[in-house]
């Protein structure tokens, strides 16, 4: 199936299902996202430029930007409805992100934070990231108590949950099931104050909603993020050296190309932007070595990477994270 949104019934409540698959290109020409960007900057009194302009400028993602608009539509006009007393769809907007990492899961969250709260949909819009370590505890009653906290922390925005499925990691006697005890609580007390989104690798989230079914619909929208093509990573290796203010000298994208080629088939699982942010910032430090080494410090010695550095990140460890 093709990216969308389904309203799909669970029991008696209509939910919005959002489906997406690899390949799912449903505005894959420029052209009609213009359109449809332009629709929504008309908007823009309620919907803020800002996180517009940065969904915007993501590389790729044309299902996932448009389907972020669709969720800000349908619960945009559904809070319209309401104003004017017509009967209100549920808009309950917990997410489940499924992709690798480096897909843009984390941006792509942050970007809907603050715009659900430019929408006036959250009242804050901030993202809460947390993992197992941060909620799951070691004695009886600390992991609903660390739980809680975070809960706590992420009124007003979002939870997100990131490797959601090592919650269930320990099986029947590990604290992990209080933690999805007290999250579901959370979920259902807090169901208009907050977004939670549960992320993490595909098939892990998939057996992760098996083994717990009744989670799965307590998630109406589900999103896939699918691994960046060559392509897209080496216009996203070119986006991340703009934003920093360097550029690449003349004739290199061919060779940046063939690097990250190469890097992709060394990995056993793709890492996406991820390896593409190690990639640039060890040419930056290379680029820096070559000129303190150098004493070349113009504006455009400043500014420029050479082959020379591109090679040398390409061999060189990245820095530990
Ligand atoms: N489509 C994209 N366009 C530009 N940069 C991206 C894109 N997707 C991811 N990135 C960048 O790659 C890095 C990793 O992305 P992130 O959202 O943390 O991935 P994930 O949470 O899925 O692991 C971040 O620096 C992010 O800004
Ligand atoms: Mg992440």
């Amino acid at each position: 199936m093709w990216g969308g949104i389904n309203i799909a019934v669970h029991g008696n409540r209509p939910v919005l299902r959002v489906v997406s698959t690899r390949g799912a290109r449903l505005y894959e020409d420029t052209k009609t996202q213009d359109r449809l960007f332009k629709g929504f900057s008309k908007s823009s009194h309620f919907l803020g430029e800002s996180a517009l302009e940065e969904l915007n400028s993501l590389v790729g993602l044309s299902h996932i930007k448009e389907l972020v608009f669709e969720i800000y539509a349908f619960a945009e006009v559904q809070k319209r409805r309401s104003k004017a007393g017509l009967a209100e769809e549920n808009t309950i907007l917990h997410m489940i992100f499924k992709g690798n990492p480096g897909t843009g899961k984390t941006t792509i969250a942050r970007i809907l934070g603050r715009l659900l709260f430019q929408g006036g949909l959250l009242d804050k819009g901030h993202v809460v990231e947390v993992e197992r370590a941060d909620l799951v505890g070691e004695y009886i009653g600390h992991t609903a108590q660390k739980t809680r906290e975070s809960i706590r922390k992420a009124l007003g925005g979002i939870l997100f949950i990131d490797e959601a499925y090592s919650l269930a990691r320990g099986g029947e006697k590990d604290f992990g099931k209080e933690c999805i005890d007290c999250i579901v609580k959370g979920m259902e007390d807090h169901a208009k104050d907050m977004v939670f989104i549960l992320a993490g690798y595909p098939r892990e989230i998939e057996s992760f909603l098996n083994t717990n079914p009744g989670l799965r619909s307590r998630f109406p929208i589900h999103l896939s993020f699918p691994d960046y093509t060559v392509d897209e990573l080496v216009k996203i290796a070119c986006l991340m050296l703009k934003k920093r203010e360097y550029r690449l000298a003349d004739g290199l994208l061919s060779l940046l190309e063939n690097i990250i080629k190469e890097k992709i088939e060394q990995e056993t699982i793709p890492s996406n932007a991820r390896m593409v942010r190690n990639l640039i910032e060890k040419a930056i430090r290379r680029q820096a070595v070559r000129l303190v080494s150098d004493g070349s410090f113009s504006r455009q010695d400043l500014m420029l990477i050479t082959s020379r550095e591109l090679l040398e990140s390409s061999v060189a460890p990245a820095w530990p994270r």
